[in-house]
């Protein structure tokens, strides 16, 4: 772990009792206080519901100043990434740290492309579920299913496995996609093509057809590419944050980043990619030219939320959600569609931004709000998003996992409470309890 200190040190006065906790400092200026020993020195705990001004860890893959809306992977801002690089070289950059040479990427690629295939077993486990499965759920369990056919897997002790791991994990977690979606459609499973790069490859196994393959447009594979860049990692979010939990138990890299799945699903979360087009779908059949949904949105009662707005880290414009509408206004021109959800995106932004409700409270458009008009144009069905969005958070999840890892000092994640339940009382056997 790097030395984070800085000699500075903020007091705290609990019932007359004053200890000095150390203020620490990042590479980036935020700064800290470090409680580790507020428990051992005085018996308190601190609560913060939602951990939101609670730092978990020291991490040096992402780098986000959400005041100002700046994201950067490995100090390299989103918006370099998102013009020059592509999500392969991404994922290694977040993985390892730093950009690949040539030769580091040729065989990156290479273990990408030799662990693309699942165990043929694994497609006998597709059969169990039933056709109205979220994909969601079958990824998760097929991930943590693919884990049980690398016993090497399981022993901690083996990290000269883990770059074949981590390759196979970004690999097949796309295979198990794209086959969990032609399951579920009643088509024929299409493998992964050795030939074609990771992204092309994905909408093959996707959409191509037995005696046909899927006609490749350069501006299709480009814009899934950038969509999985932009969602390669984000810090300590929700499902990055269980990733890193499990790990800390120790618990292997298939389980650990099949939980990351779990939490990624909720709509609060990763969800809200299928639940931005379901609601501007439902604006669109209402007539609603919006208004009525924002002015819905601003009731606390009404259990509607702008959804694709609003986000713990960003007080400003998310910098993914800028690049993506302006990716989302090209593709759609190159595939001369005429997408009428846009427009409505569009006036909801246009209306939200000039509302002092989201004013206020600093809501501005975050990366779900147009990623998924661009997946529509790419015909991926609405259940599939939150499943790209995975696809694409892999990388992420792999390099959180392999930071815990390589960290001699980690200990088990394990927050404390306060506990507001009944007080001591006892056990009354059955016939002496009375009804209510
Ligand atoms: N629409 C209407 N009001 C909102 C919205 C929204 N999308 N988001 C926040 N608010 C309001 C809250 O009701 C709250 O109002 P109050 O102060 O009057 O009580 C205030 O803004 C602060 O919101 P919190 O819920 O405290 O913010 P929090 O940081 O806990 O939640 C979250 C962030 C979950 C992203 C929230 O903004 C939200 O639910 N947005 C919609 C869902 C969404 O788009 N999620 C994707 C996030 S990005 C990602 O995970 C990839």
């Amino acid at each position: 772990m790097t030395d984070i200190t800085t000699g500075k040190t903020a007091k705290l006065d609990i019932e007359g009792k004053v200890i000095e906790l150390p203020i620490v400092e990042g590479t980036e200026q935020e700064r800290g206080v470090d409680i580790s020993n507020l428990r051992a020195a005085t018996g308190y705990i601190t609560l913060d519901d939602g951990y939101g001004n609670t730092g978990s860890c020291q991490s040096s893959v992402t780098f986000i100043d959400g005041d100002k809306g700046i994201l950067r992977y490995r100090g390299i801002p989103i918006e370099e990434l998102a013009e020059k690089s592509t999500f392969v070289e991404t994922a290694y950059l977040l993985i390892y740290g730093h950009l690949p040479t040539k030769a580091e990427f040729q065989r990156f690629s290479q273990l990408l492309t030799q662990n693309e295939n699942l165990h043929e077993d694994m497609k006998y486990h597709f059969e169990g579920f039933p056709s109205t499965a979220h994909p969601m759920a079958i990824l998760s369990s097929m991930i943590n299913a693919s884990g049980c056919f690398y016993p090497g897997l399981l022993e901690q002790t083996r990290r000269d496995e883990f770059a074949v791991h981590a390759a196979r994990l970004i690999s097949q977690v796309r295979t198990i996609a794209a086959f969990s979606y032609r399951k579920s459609r009643g088509m024929p499973i299409i493998y992964p093509k050795p030939t074609y790069k990771y992204t092309a490859n994905f909408l093959h196994m996707l959409f191509s057809d037995v005696y046909q393959d899927y006609e490749l447009r350069p501006e299709v594979v480009h814009a899934l590419d950038l969509i999985f860049v932009l969602h390669a990692d984000h810090e300590q979010n929700c499902s990055t944050s269980t990733v890193r939990m499990v790990a800390s138990a120790q618990a292997n890299l298939f389980a650990s980043t099949a939980a990351g799945v779990c939490a990624l699903w909720g709509p609060l979360h990763g969800g809200a990619n299928q639940a931005v087009i379901e609601m501007l779908s439902d604006i669109h059949r209402s007539g609603d030219n919006g208004s009525r949904f924002i002015a819905a949105a601003k009731e606390k009662g009404s259990g509607k939320k702008l959804m694709g707005f609003g986000h713990r880290v960003y007080k400003n414009y998310d910098p993914r959600a800028r690049i993506i509408k302006k990716a989302c206004d090209k593709l759609l021109a190159a595939l001369n569609i005429n997408d009428p959800l846009l427009g409505i995106a569009k006036r909801l932004e246009e209306g939200a931004l000039s509302d002092p409700y989201f004013v206020e409270r600093k809501l501005y458009p975050n990366v779900d709000f147009y990623s998924g008009i661009i997946m529509r144009a790419l015909n991926i069905p609405t259940e599939m998003f939150t499943v790209l969005f995975a696809i694409g958070r892999m990388p992420g999840w792999i390099a959180h996992f392999k930071e815990i890892q390589d960290d001699t000092k980690a200990r088990i994640y394990r927050p404390r409470q306060i506990y507001v339940g009944p007080p001591l009382n006892h056990y009354v056997p059955i016939e002496e309890r009375r009804v209510g």
